[in-house]
């Protein structure tokens, strides 16, 4: 195949160069990327590399990629042809791609773009200072091996100040749902073990996090043994985490429905902290598209388990994923997801367009869907669910809430931060990133309210 060639001014083989003295860390991908993304920066730092400042070069620029959509594995290459050509910054930086792209497409990256020094897989990034040595060499160097663990193990400590910080406990996928790549560049599930994640949630909260969420592509496979050898599952984690002095807010995502255990449930009745809050993607609202898409659950054991947690926390808030367009999915069984939708009534959710991915099964499934026809089927499911998240964020003015501080709005004297729902909240006056405050939900909008600090606080 002829490819375009980016940045192939340099030769394949680099000259040597100074050591990087700034860099910037890009992630484009899901909360994990953006976990991974601050784990090689902190490296970074280690190694003596500051972040280039906002709207300054940088030296070495990290492409932190998504391959979970073709769109979003695409951005890559126009990215790297503006950092060569000069249009991100003035003086084209030492490049790094690393992220879910990497692992998948390492290869064919590193003859497609010759400006690219490093390619690094998402379980290899541990390694990326030592990469970067030979690149100063001159070397062009790719590791997409898969060692999870290792990985953790040597990483730096956590450093970063920040109200609210990932911990990602759970990574990889064994569930092969048809149409996704996540297996291919995460590997098979791994659990890391208890210790560490309640030593490292301490260095978080020492850090400044108040609020901590756990992270995993099927973070309720989370398994573990406690310090007194008992075996443990993510509620226990939850519950563990919970009696650490300064935490004030637990999250998790993102949950399969397949690995759902009664204690978790439980959890979000008994433990103050875990916030009333779930995300579980459903895909789709029809059972012949779930069993095409490998999902191992109908919709309505999905139902089921969703009432178990609405009885257990009564105003948890909903949140989901769908892909309209699944290879052979007629209008009926469209209109089940549109179905599924109006029973649940979401808080939240994302939606997609089905996109073919490079070696999944489902990609050379017969009957494709005309694109046409998937546009059409996302604005109407993107109508209801925009008409329950806006029912939803009505649903809160007149209460008080505490909110979590986490920045500034984009006014002076503006301030943002999220409700115990995740609704995003702004509001005015005298406040703090990392406060906890009381705020009156005064005006819904259809992704934020607008709050006024509550005279009480
Ligand atoms: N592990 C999580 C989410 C993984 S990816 C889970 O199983 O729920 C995040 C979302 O991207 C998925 O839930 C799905 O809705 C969407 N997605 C994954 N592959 C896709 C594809 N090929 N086309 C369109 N959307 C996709
Ligand atoms: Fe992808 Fe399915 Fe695994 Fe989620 S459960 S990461 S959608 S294969
Ligand atoms: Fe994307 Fe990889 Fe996350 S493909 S969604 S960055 S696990």
């Amino acid at each position: 195949m002829n490819l375009p060639r980016f940045g192939a001014k340099r030769a394949a083989i680099m000259k040597p160069t100074e050591t990087p003295k700034t860099y910037r860390v890009k992630s484009f991908g899901c909360q994990m990327n953006v976990y991974d993304g601050e784990r090689m920066a902190e490296m970074l730092a280690e190694k003596g590399i500051t972040e280039a400042p906002e709207g300054e070069d940088a030296d070495l620029v990290v492409l932190n990629t998504c391959h979970i959509r073709e769109k979003a594995a695409e951005k890559i290459y126009s990215d790297i042809g503006r950092l060569t050509k000069g249009k991100t910054q003035k003086k084209a930086p030492m490049i790094a791609v690393a992220g879910c792209v990497a692992q998948a497409e390492g290869e064919e990256i590193m003859a497609r773009a010759p400006a690219v020094s490093v390619v690094v897989g998402p379980q290899a990034y541990h390694r990326l200072p030592d990469m970067l040595d030979k690149a100063v060499q001159g070397e062009r160097v790719t590791d997409t091996d898969m060692p999870a663990i290792a990985k953790f193990d040597s990483l730096p400590q956590r450093k970063r100040r920040s109200p609210t910080a990932f911990l990602t406990v759970q990574e990889g996928c064994d569930k092969f749902c048809t149409y996704c790549v996540v297996p291919y560049t995460r590997g098979a599930e791994i659990s890391r073990p208890y210790s560490d994640l309640i030593g490292e949630a301490r260095k978080l909260i020492e850090a400044g996090a108040r609020e901590i969420t756990l992270l995993g592509q099927n973070v309720n496979a989370w398994s573990g043994e406690d310090d007194k050898g008992r075996a443990v599952r993510l509620g226990g984690l939850i519950r563990a985490l919970a009696k650490l002095d300064g935490l004030e807010r637990i999250r998790y995502t993102t949950s399969h429905p397949n690995d759902m255990e009664d204690d978790l449930i439980a959890a979000h009745g008994e433990v103050d902290k875990l916030m009333p809050y779930l995300h579980l993607p459903v895909q789709s609202g029809n059972d012949r598209v779930l069993k095409a898409m490998n999902r191992a659950h109908t919709a309505d054991s999905y139902l089921r388990l969703l009432e178990r947690f609405r009885q257990a926390r009564p105003d948890i808030a909903l949140s989901g994923d769908f892909i309209v367009g699944f290879p052979g999915e007629t209008e009926a069984e469209f209109e089940d997801t549109l179905s599924i939708v109006d029973e649940v009534r979401y808080a939240q959710a994302y939606s997609f367009k089905y996109s073919p991915r490079p070696g999944t099964p489902a990609a050379t499934m017969d009957n494709q869907i005309a694109k046409e026809v998937m546009d059409d089927r996302l604005q109407r499911l993107q109508a209801r669910l925009n008409r329950d998240q806006q029912a939803f964020n009505e649903g809160l003015v007149g209460k008080t809430c505490k909110v979590l501080v986490e920045r500034k709005g984009k006014h002076a004297g503006q301030w943002l931060g999220k409700s115990p729902w995740l609704t995003s909240v702004w509001f005015e006056g005298d406040a703090q990133i990392g406060d906890m405050v009381e705020v009156d939900m005064v005006e819904a909008g259809g992704n934020s309210v607008r709050g006024s600090l509550s005279a009480a606080a």
